[in-house]
Protein backbone atom coordinates (compact mmCIF):
# COMPACT_ATOMS: atom_id res chain seq x y z
CA UNK A 1 0.00 0.00 0.00
CA UNK A 2 1.31 3.77 -1.01
CA UNK A 3 2.30 5.91 2.08
CA UNK A 4 -0.36 8.75 2.73
CA UNK A 5 0.55 11.43 5.23
CA UNK A 6 -3.08 11.76 5.77
CA UNK A 7 -2.75 10.73 9.41
CA UNK A 8 -0.30 13.84 9.64
CA UNK A 9 -1.29 16.59 7.75
CA UNK A 10 -2.40 18.89 10.60
CA UNK A 11 0.80 18.45 12.62
CA UNK A 12 3.34 17.56 10.05
CA UNK A 13 5.01 21.49 9.63
CA UNK A 14 5.06 21.91 13.48
CA UNK A 15 6.44 18.89 14.01
CA UNK A 16 8.82 19.02 11.76
CA UNK A 17 9.63 22.90 12.78
CA UNK A 18 10.10 20.96 16.78
CA UNK A 19 12.84 18.93 15.51
CA UNK A 20 14.84 20.14 12.55
CA UNK A 21 13.95 24.38 13.07
CA UNK A 22 13.73 25.82 10.37
CA UNK A 23 16.42 23.31 8.35
CA UNK A 24 13.93 22.03 5.88
CA UNK A 25 11.98 25.14 5.22
CA UNK A 26 15.92 26.59 3.94
CA UNK A 27 16.83 23.57 2.18
CA UNK A 28 14.01 24.02 -0.07
CA UNK A 29 13.85 27.99 -0.11
CA UNK A 30 17.56 28.00 -0.78
CA UNK A 31 16.53 25.90 -4.27
CA UNK A 32 14.32 28.39 -5.32
CA UNK A 33 16.98 30.90 -6.74
CA UNK A 34 17.56 28.03 -9.66
CA UNK A 35 14.31 28.96 -11.12
CA UNK A 36 13.55 31.06 -14.04
CA UNK A 37 10.53 33.66 -14.07
CA UNK A 38 8.17 32.30 -16.27
CA UNK A 39 9.21 28.60 -15.62
CA UNK A 40 7.00 25.39 -15.32
CA UNK A 41 7.20 23.74 -12.28
CA UNK A 42 6.01 19.86 -11.62
CA UNK A 43 6.18 19.83 -7.49
CA UNK A 44 5.41 16.33 -6.38
CA UNK A 45 5.17 15.60 -3.02
CA UNK A 46 4.50 19.30 -1.71
CA UNK A 47 3.13 18.65 1.93
CA UNK A 48 0.72 21.03 3.21
CA UNK A 49 1.83 23.58 0.00
CA UNK A 50 4.06 26.60 2.16
CA UNK A 51 6.10 26.17 -0.78
CA UNK A 52 3.54 27.76 -3.06
CA UNK A 53 3.47 31.07 -0.61
CA UNK A 54 7.51 30.82 -0.95
CA UNK A 55 7.80 30.55 -5.00
CA UNK A 56 5.46 33.44 -5.15
CA UNK A 57 7.00 35.50 -2.71
CA UNK A 58 9.82 35.51 -5.59
CA UNK A 59 7.68 35.16 -8.85
CA UNK A 60 4.14 36.73 -8.04
CA UNK A 61 3.41 35.91 -11.81
CA UNK A 62 4.09 33.71 -14.92
CA UNK A 63 5.03 30.41 -12.88
CA UNK A 64 2.68 27.56 -14.34
CA UNK A 65 2.99 24.72 -11.74
CA UNK A 66 1.74 21.36 -11.46
CA UNK A 67 1.29 20.65 -7.20
CA UNK A 68 1.07 16.88 -7.20
CA UNK A 69 0.40 15.00 -3.74
CA UNK A 70 -1.11 11.61 -2.87
CA UNK A 71 -2.76 12.95 0.34
CA UNK A 72 -6.13 14.21 0.73
CA UNK A 73 -5.54 16.17 3.68
CA UNK A 74 -2.28 17.34 2.74
CA UNK A 75 -3.90 18.59 -0.76
CA UNK A 76 -7.04 20.51 1.07
CA UNK A 77 -4.26 22.55 3.68
CA UNK A 78 -2.16 23.43 -0.03
CA UNK A 79 -5.40 24.44 -1.76
CA UNK A 80 -6.01 27.07 1.33
CA UNK A 81 -2.43 28.88 0.26
CA UNK A 82 -1.64 31.80 -1.54
CA UNK A 83 -0.05 31.44 -4.89
CA UNK A 84 -0.79 35.35 -6.53
CA UNK A 85 -0.97 35.37 -10.27
CA UNK A 86 0.85 32.36 -10.57
CA UNK A 87 -1.23 29.26 -12.56
CA UNK A 88 -1.60 26.13 -10.02
CA UNK A 89 -2.70 23.18 -11.04
CA UNK A 90 -3.31 20.60 -8.27
CA UNK A 91 -3.67 16.93 -8.75
CA UNK A 92 -4.44 14.40 -5.50
CA UNK A 93 -2.53 11.18 -6.55
CA UNK A 94 0.50 9.45 -7.10
CA UNK A 95 3.03 11.12 -8.88
CA UNK A 96 3.61 7.86 -10.47
CA UNK A 97 0.21 7.73 -11.80
CA UNK A 98 -0.63 10.94 -13.43
CA UNK A 99 -0.08 11.12 -16.99
CA UNK A 100 0.78 14.83 -18.24
CA UNK A 101 1.19 15.27 -21.80
CA UNK A 102 3.87 17.74 -21.33
CA UNK A 103 7.15 18.43 -19.98
CA UNK A 104 8.45 20.82 -17.38
CA UNK A 105 11.53 22.96 -16.74
CA UNK A 106 11.86 21.88 -13.39
CA UNK A 107 10.93 19.50 -11.34
CA UNK A 108 11.16 19.83 -7.30
CA UNK A 109 11.23 16.61 -5.11
CA UNK A 110 11.47 17.92 -1.77
CA UNK A 111 11.52 15.27 0.72
CA UNK A 112 9.80 12.96 -1.37
CA UNK A 113 12.46 10.11 -2.17
CA UNK A 114 13.07 9.05 1.40
CA UNK A 115 9.43 7.29 1.72
CA UNK A 116 10.30 5.25 -1.16
CA UNK A 117 11.83 1.44 -1.24
CA UNK A 118 14.56 0.97 -4.19
CA UNK A 119 12.38 -0.16 -6.63
CA UNK A 120 9.25 2.38 -5.90
CA UNK A 121 12.22 5.16 -6.44
CA UNK A 122 13.52 3.58 -9.19
CA UNK A 123 9.70 3.85 -10.83
CA UNK A 124 9.00 7.25 -9.70
CA UNK A 125 12.14 8.78 -10.55
CA UNK A 126 11.81 7.20 -14.11
CA UNK A 127 8.75 8.72 -14.46
CA UNK A 128 9.99 12.32 -13.38
CA UNK A 129 12.95 12.11 -15.27
CA UNK A 130 10.50 11.75 -18.42
CA UNK A 131 8.53 14.94 -17.46
CA UNK A 132 11.17 17.21 -17.65
CA UNK A 133 12.34 18.59 -20.55
CA UNK A 134 15.80 18.03 -22.07
CA UNK A 135 18.05 20.54 -21.12
CA UNK A 136 15.55 20.65 -17.82
CA UNK A 137 16.20 21.71 -14.05
CA UNK A 138 15.68 18.78 -10.96
CA UNK A 139 15.52 20.53 -7.50
CA UNK A 140 15.62 18.14 -5.10
CA UNK A 141 16.31 17.80 -1.09
CA UNK A 142 16.39 15.00 1.19
CA UNK A 143 18.30 13.47 3.50
CA UNK A 144 21.29 11.90 3.80
CA UNK A 145 23.52 9.54 5.86
CA UNK A 146 27.94 11.26 6.75
CA UNK A 147 28.21 8.68 9.27
CA UNK A 148 27.14 10.80 12.14
CA UNK A 149 26.07 8.44 14.97
CA UNK A 150 23.00 11.00 15.42
CA UNK A 151 21.70 11.28 12.30
CA UNK A 152 21.46 7.25 12.08
CA UNK A 153 19.07 7.48 14.94
CA UNK A 154 17.21 10.11 14.26
CA UNK A 155 16.60 8.35 10.52
CA UNK A 156 15.51 5.49 12.61
CA UNK A 157 12.95 7.36 14.33
CA UNK A 158 11.66 9.21 11.93
CA UNK A 159 11.01 5.88 9.67
CA UNK A 160 9.35 3.75 12.60
CA UNK A 161 7.06 7.23 13.67
CA UNK A 162 6.02 7.68 10.16
CA UNK A 163 5.66 3.60 9.14
CA UNK A 164 3.20 3.51 12.20
CA UNK A 165 1.32 6.45 11.43
CA UNK A 166 1.70 6.80 7.36
CA UNK A 167 2.49 3.53 6.31
CA UNK A 168 5.38 4.57 4.98
CA UNK A 169 7.26 1.48 2.73
CA UNK A 170 10.85 1.69 4.04
CA UNK A 171 13.05 1.67 6.66
CA UNK A 172 16.54 2.36 4.92
CA UNK A 173 17.43 5.49 3.01
CA UNK A 174 16.68 4.78 -0.57
CA UNK A 175 20.32 5.67 -2.94
CA UNK A 176 19.46 9.25 -4.61
CA UNK A 177 22.37 10.34 -5.74
CA UNK A 178 22.64 6.58 -7.33
CA UNK A 179 19.69 7.82 -9.46
CA UNK A 180 21.00 11.05 -10.48
CA UNK A 181 24.35 9.49 -11.55
CA UNK A 182 22.95 7.02 -13.59
CA UNK A 183 20.54 9.17 -15.95
CA UNK A 184 23.84 11.36 -15.92
CA UNK A 185 22.52 14.31 -14.62
CA UNK A 186 25.43 17.49 -13.69
CA UNK A 187 24.96 18.82 -10.59
CA UNK A 188 25.02 22.45 -10.77
CA UNK A 189 25.10 23.46 -7.02
CA UNK A 190 24.28 22.23 -3.88
CA UNK A 191 24.20 23.01 -0.40
CA UNK A 192 24.13 20.94 3.56
CA UNK A 193 21.67 21.74 6.09
CA UNK A 194 21.38 20.93 9.55
CA UNK A 195 24.62 19.66 9.79
CA UNK A 196 25.09 17.68 6.71
CA UNK A 197 22.68 15.42 7.08
CA UNK A 198 19.97 17.25 4.57
CA UNK A 199 21.11 17.93 1.20
CA UNK A 200 19.54 20.47 -1.68
CA UNK A 201 20.97 19.92 -4.68
CA UNK A 202 20.19 21.51 -8.43
CA UNK A 203 20.62 19.48 -10.93
CA UNK A 204 20.51 19.95 -14.80
CA UNK A 205 19.58 17.16 -17.23
CA UNK A 206 22.02 16.41 -19.71
CA UNK A 207 20.09 13.48 -21.81
C1 LIG B 1 8.13 13.81 4.01
S1 LIG B 1 6.71 14.62 3.38
C2 LIG B 1 7.41 16.16 2.81
C3 LIG B 1 6.40 17.23 2.61
C4 LIG B 1 6.93 18.58 2.11
N1 LIG B 1 7.70 18.43 0.90
C5 LIG B 1 7.75 19.25 3.17
O1 LIG B 1 8.99 19.23 3.10
O2 LIG B 1 7.15 19.81 4.09
C6 LIG B 1 6.45 13.73 1.89
C7 LIG B 1 5.22 14.18 1.13
O3 LIG B 1 5.15 13.45 -0.09
C8 LIG B 1 3.84 12.98 -0.29
N2 LIG B 1 3.95 11.75 -1.10
C9 LIG B 1 4.42 10.54 -0.72
N3 LIG B 1 4.40 9.68 -1.74
C10 LIG B 1 3.91 10.37 -2.81
C11 LIG B 1 3.65 10.03 -4.17
N4 LIG B 1 3.89 8.81 -4.63
N5 LIG B 1 3.14 10.99 -4.99
C12 LIG B 1 2.89 12.25 -4.53
N6 LIG B 1 3.11 12.63 -3.25
C13 LIG B 1 3.62 11.70 -2.41
C14 LIG B 1 3.29 12.73 1.11
O4 LIG B 1 1.89 12.74 1.18
C15 LIG B 1 3.91 13.90 1.87
O5 LIG B 1 3.11 15.05 1.85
Amino acid sequence: MASNYDNSAWFYDRLSRVIYGDALVKAQIYLLQFIKPNSSILIAGGGTGWILEELTKRYSSGLQITYVEISANMMALSRKRKWGYNQVTFINAPVEDVTIDRKFDVVFTPFLFDNFREDTLQQVFGHLHRLLKSDGTWLNTDFRLTGKWWQNVLLRSMFLFFRILCRIETSVLPDINKRFKEHRYEVMAEKAFFGDFILSTALQKTV
